[in-house]
C-alpha cells in the first residue's frame, strides 16, 4: 500500500492544471468521495496495527498535498496564477529552449578562427558615412550608397550595410598586428523573400601585420571551410570587385549538398559562394593611419545566414527572423 500511496503523491505533485476543467478533473480523480485517495482511506481500515502509523502519516500527506494543489489550482492566495488556473511561472513540460541557429553557427566561426589567434570585437549598429563608406574607399556615387540599399537615419548617419565599418574601427585605434574577428547584424533596404533580408548577420575578418600575403589569405580561408564544412571541402577563389580590398575576390566551396556533383542548391555548377575577402586596399590603411609602405593585410566578410543555411540545409531567410518554435527546437547544441 505505501508503495501505491507514493505513485500518487508523484501523480499529484506531476499534475498541472491548466483550466478549471482540469482542475475539476483533479478534484473529481483525487478528492471526491469516490476518489483515489478516499479509497485509500477505506482500504487503510485493513491495515495491520503495527504498519498504521507508518501507513496513516503518509496518507495524511497526500491528502494535504493534494488539497494544497487543489487550492492553487483555484488561484487561492497564488499571484502568479492567470484566471485560467495556469501557473505562468512553471517550467514548460515539453520543451527546454534552445539556442538560435545563427548563434550555434557564430560561435563556430568565432571558434574555428579563434583557434588561429584571432580574437573577437564588435562594433556600432548606427554608422556614420566615414566608417561605413567613405574610409573604405567608396567612391562618392558608389551605388551602395543609395537610398535603394541604405537605410539612412540622418545626413551622415545609417544603419550599417557591412560589417567592414568595424574593421575601420579597429585600425585607427590599435597598431598593427592586428588579427580580429567582428560578427555583428547588418540591414539593406531589400524586398523581404527567400533569398534576401531587410536585416541579417556577417562575420568580417580582418588580419594586419608585416608581409601579410594573398597565400595568407588563402590557406586561412581554406582551413575554415575545412573545419566548417569537412575535411573533404574544396575551395575556389573567384576575381571580384570590392572598394576596400584589392585584388578582391569571391569564396567559392564544393556543394555541401551534392558534394560537388551539381544539384539545385548550387544550380548544377557544384560550387557555392559564400563570402567576399581581398588585401586590404592601401588607401583604406591610410584613412587609418596605416603606413602602407611597412604594413599589409587581408579582409573577408560572410553572412552567417548562408553559412547555417548551407550547413543545415535550410531553404528559407526568413525560418530565422520568424520565432517559429517548430523550426527552433531542431537546433540542440552544447553550448
Ligand atoms: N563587406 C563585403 C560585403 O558585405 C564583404 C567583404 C568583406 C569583402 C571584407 C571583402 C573584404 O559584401
Amino acid at each position: 500500500m505505501r508503495d501505491r500511496i507514493e505513485t500518487i503523491i508523484k501523480e499529484v505533485e506531476g499534475f498541472s492544471a491548466k483550466t478549471k476543467e482540469n482542475a475539476e478533473e483533479f478534484r473529481l480523480k483525487y478528492l471526491s468521495r469516490k476518489g483515489k485517495i478516499s479509497e485509500l482511506f477505506d482500504e487503510f481500515k485493513t491495515v495491520s496495527p503495527e504498519l498504521k502509523k507508518d501507513v496513516g502519516q503518509l496518507l495524511n500527506r497526500l491528502k494535504i498535498s493534494a488539497q494544497e494543489k487543489l487550492d492553487h489550482f483555484k488561484g487561492d492566495g497564488n499571484e502568479n496564477e492567470t484566471s485560467s488556473g495556469s501557473d505562468l511561472t512553471m517550467p514548460s513540460p515539453d520543451w527546454r529552449g534552445s539556442r538560435h541557429p545563427i548563434s550555434i553557427v557564430r560561435k563556430n566561426i568565432l571558434d574555428i578562427f579563434g583557434r588561429l589567434g584571432f580574437t573577437v570585437e564588435e562594433g556600432p549598429e548606427i554608422e556614420d558615412d566615414w566608417h561605413n563608406f567613405t574610409a573604405l574607399n567608396f567612391p562618392e556615387d558608389h551605388p551602395a550608397r543609395d537610398m535603394q540599399d541604405t537605410f539612412f537615419l540622418g545626413d551622415n548617419i545609417a544603419l550599417r550595410t557591412h560589417t567592414s565599418s568595424v574593421q575601420v574601427r579597429i585600425l585607427e585605434k590599435t597598431a598593427p598586428p592586428v588579427r580580429i574577428m567582428m560578427p555583428g547584424r547588418v540591414y539593406r533596404n531589400e524586398a523581404i523573400s527567400a533569398r534576401a533580408h531587410c536585416f541579417f548577420h556577417q562575420v568580417e575578418g580582418l588580419y594586419v601585420d608585416k608581409n601579410v600575403s594573398f597565400a595568407d589569405l588563402k590557406q586561412t580561408l581554406l582551413y575554415f571551410a575545412q573545419e566548417m564544412f569537412g575535411e573533404e571541402t574544396k575551395i575556389r577563389l573567384r576575381p571580384s570587385y570590392f572598394p576596400f580590398t584589392e585584388p578582391s575576390a569571391e569564396m567559392d566551396i564544393s556543394c555541401t549538398i551534392c558534394a560537388g556533383k551539381g544539384c539545385a542548391v548550387c544550380k548544377h555548377s557544384g560550387w557555392v559562394e559564400i563570402l567576399g575577402c581581398g588585401m586590404v586596399d592601401p588607401s583604406v590603411l591610410k584613412n587609418c593611419k596605416v603606413d602602407p609602405e611597412v604594413y599589409s593585410g587581408f579582409a573577408f566578410g560572410m553572412g552567417i545566414e548562408r553559412i547555417t543555411m548551407l550547413k543545415y540545409g535550410v531553404n528559407d531567410l526568413r525560418l530565422f527572423s520568424e520565432n517559429d518554435a517548430k523550426f527552433l527546437s531542431q537546433f540542440e547544441s552544447e553550448i
